[in-house]
Order: structure tokens, then C-alpha cells, then sequence
């Protein structure tokens, strides 16, 4: 068992979340048909230039609506914009920003993706490559990742949480003790503590792009430390399967789901995530059916007695009725 695991690792059985969205009707989060809700707090910041740098600043009447909508559901933060990896240094303004939130809001615990999206520009300033990257699976990456995790705990004394990516070119160089990204997670997980968010879908999407089992991967991980599940849709471009988040959650992916949450025995909860901009296109009652196939999955599998309990036949009636 990973430390995380064994000791409680502060991870209560929530159930069913779904991300925060300012553009779908507030109902959807007060129907009982979530137990918690997931927030990205750089969905309600902006940008501001602070000398050189840029600060990031939670605005006022966008948390004041998120707070009111949430209505007291248990919270969970999902960052993306922290780049824990990058070599030349990792996101200070997202971990100011995030300093403020907690004050604010405090949260359940919180997770970032295991990769980089920052580099050094050549005028020496911080360059965006507009996309999260994954790490090479190396010793060097491991030591990096392990120590700001380590700090991080410790800075906001909830646990923390890394995501696995997407992927989308094979064969990383790496060292031959960590070999590949899920021994790079696991290499993390023991050195620092942190847990692990188990996106399913970009399981899904790595196995279909790079022609490889998605079930033996599921086997190698590192399941007694994953503290979250996310569940999502994507979309085919050129042949590729990607992480797009931008509909409902393909069979594929339920497989998954129904044969890695029985094997989480730390789990705290299954995330159905989306985008924001395809949320409302997606609409109210197709997001409803995802959230009640999860959480039928979550209580079959023996979770339905923790914090969410929630009945799928207390949430027969459609989300518009509350409207
Ligand atoms: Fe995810």
C-alpha cells in the first residue's frame, strides 16, 4: 500500500462529481444528482501583468456566482495551469492564486496534470506551448516532481493529486528504472506521498493511438493510491483518438471504469469531465445519464454506503423538473 493509502490519506467517499460550469442552470448542482462538485479556479481568474511577470486573480463576482450555485457541495480543485514539471521553474502566480482561493473556498483536496506546458523563451521569459506535455520517464523528472509535490502538501494540507496524461507521441526517452509514464507515476506517488487522479479516458485514448492493452496498463498502476477518477468523452482527428472532453463517455471507457473502481480502495470519487464550451451544446439531460450510469457503477461496486449514497432511483426525475 502507498503512504497515501494506508493512512486514511484524508480521502473521504464523496461519489459522483461534476466540474463547475457558470454556463449550465444552477439546478443541476442542488437535484442531488452530485455529491460534490470539481472546480478549475483559473475558469473564474484573470490575467494581470505584475512587472514582468503575470498574476493570475480570482474575480470577485464570478466566485461570489460559483460559491452561490455549489450551495455548500463538498469541493475539489482541478488545476491546469501549475506546470509542475516544466525544468526552469513552475507557475508561481497559479500557487498564489490558489493560496487566495483556499482562504476563500477551502477545498476536499486538489490534483494537477503530470506534465509541463511551460519553457524558457529565448528572451529568457516563460513561453506557453498551449498544451499540457508529458514528462520524460526519467530519474531526474521523478526527483523534480517528488519535491515540489512534497511542497505543495505541505503548503495547503490537503492531499494532492496528479492526473495522468494523453499522450500523443510514443517511446519518451527515459531511464530504465522508472521505463514509462505509469512508472513515472508510481515512482512519484512513493517518493512524495501525493496521490493519484485516474483519467480513464486518457487510458482510453493512449491504448487506441499507441496500440497497447488498456486493461494490463491499469494492472501496472499504481491503484491503492488513486483518490479520483475522471471519466470523459473525446473525439477522432486524422486517426487519432483525442483527449477533448467534448461529449459523452464512449463504451470503452464505461469498461473501464467497471473494472478499475472496485480495484481503488482508496477512491474518493468518479468525476464525469467536460468542457466548458461543450457542456450546454451537450445538454442538461445527456449530462443527467452520465452522472446516473456512474453513480449506478459507483454503488454496485460497493461504494454506495459512503458520504454519496444517493439512490439512481431518487434521480429517476430529469433535472428539468427542478428547474
Ligand atoms: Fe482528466
Amino acid at each position: 500500500m502507498f503512504e497515501g493509502a494506508t493512512s486514511g490519506g484524508g480521502i473521504p467517499h464523496l461519489g459522483i462529481g461534476l466540474p463547475y460550469f457558470a454556463t449550465l442552470p444552477a439546478e443541476i448542482y442542488r437535484c442531488g444528482l452530485i455529491d460534490f462538485v470539481e472546480i478549475t479556479p483559473e475558469t473564474i481568474c484573470r490575467q494581470r501583468a505584475a512587472g514582468d511577470a503575470i498574476a493570475l486573480e480570482i474575480v470577485p463576482d464570478q466566485m461570489e456566482r460559483a460559491l452561490h450555485t455549489c450551495a455548500g457541495l463538498p469541493l475539489v480543485v482541478h488545476g491546469v495551469e501549475l506546470s509542475i514539471g516544466s525544468a526552469h521553474g513552475w507557475n508561481e502566480a497559479y500557487l498564489h492564486m490558489l493560496d487566495a482561493f483556499q482562504a476563500a473556498w477551502p477545498f476536499t483536496w486538489h490534483s494537477e496534470h503530470l506534465g509541463f506546458q511551460t519553457i524558457p523563451g529565448d528572451d529568457g521569459k516563460t513561453l506557453e506551448v498551449g498544451v499540457p506535455l508529458p514528462l520524460p520517464p526519467t530519474i531526474e523528472a521523478a526527483d523534480l516532481v517528488s519535491r515540489r509535490s512534497v511542497a505543495i502538501r505541505q503548503r495547503y494540507g490537503v492531499p494532492f493529486l496528479l492526473e495522468n496524461p494523453a499522450y500523443y507521441l510514443p517511446d519518451a526517452p527515459g531511464d530504465p528504472e522508472i521505463g514509462d509514464d505509469i512508472g513515472l507515476m508510481r515512482k512519484i506517488i512513493q517518493t512524495s506521498g501525493c496521490l493519484q487522479l485516474l483519467d480513464l479516458h486518457n487510458v482510453y485514448c493512449n491504448a487506441v493511438n499507441h496500440d497497447f492493452d488498456p486493461f494490463a496498463a491499469i494492472d501496472r498502476m499504481p491503484l491503492d493510491a488513486v483518490a479520483e477518477i475522471h471519466i470523459a468523452g473525446g473525439s477522432w482527428d486524422d486517426g487519432f483518438r483525442m483527449d477533448a472532453h467534448d461529449g459523452r463517455v464512449p463504451e470503452p471507457v464505461w469498461d473501464l471504469l467497471e473494472y478499475t473502481l472496485p480495484q481503488c480502495p482508496s477512491v474518493g470519487g468518479v468525476v464525469f469531465e467536460l468542457l466548458d464550451e461543450h457542456a450546454v451544446r451537450l445538454g442538461v439531460d445527456a449530462i443527467q445519464k452520465e452522472l446516473m450510469r456512474a453513480r449506478e457503477i459507483w454503488n454496485r461496486r460497493g461504494r454506495g454506503d459512503g458520504d454519496g449514497a444517493t439512490r439512481v432511483s431518487d434521480l429517476a426525475r430529469p433535472v428539468g423538473a427542478c428547474l
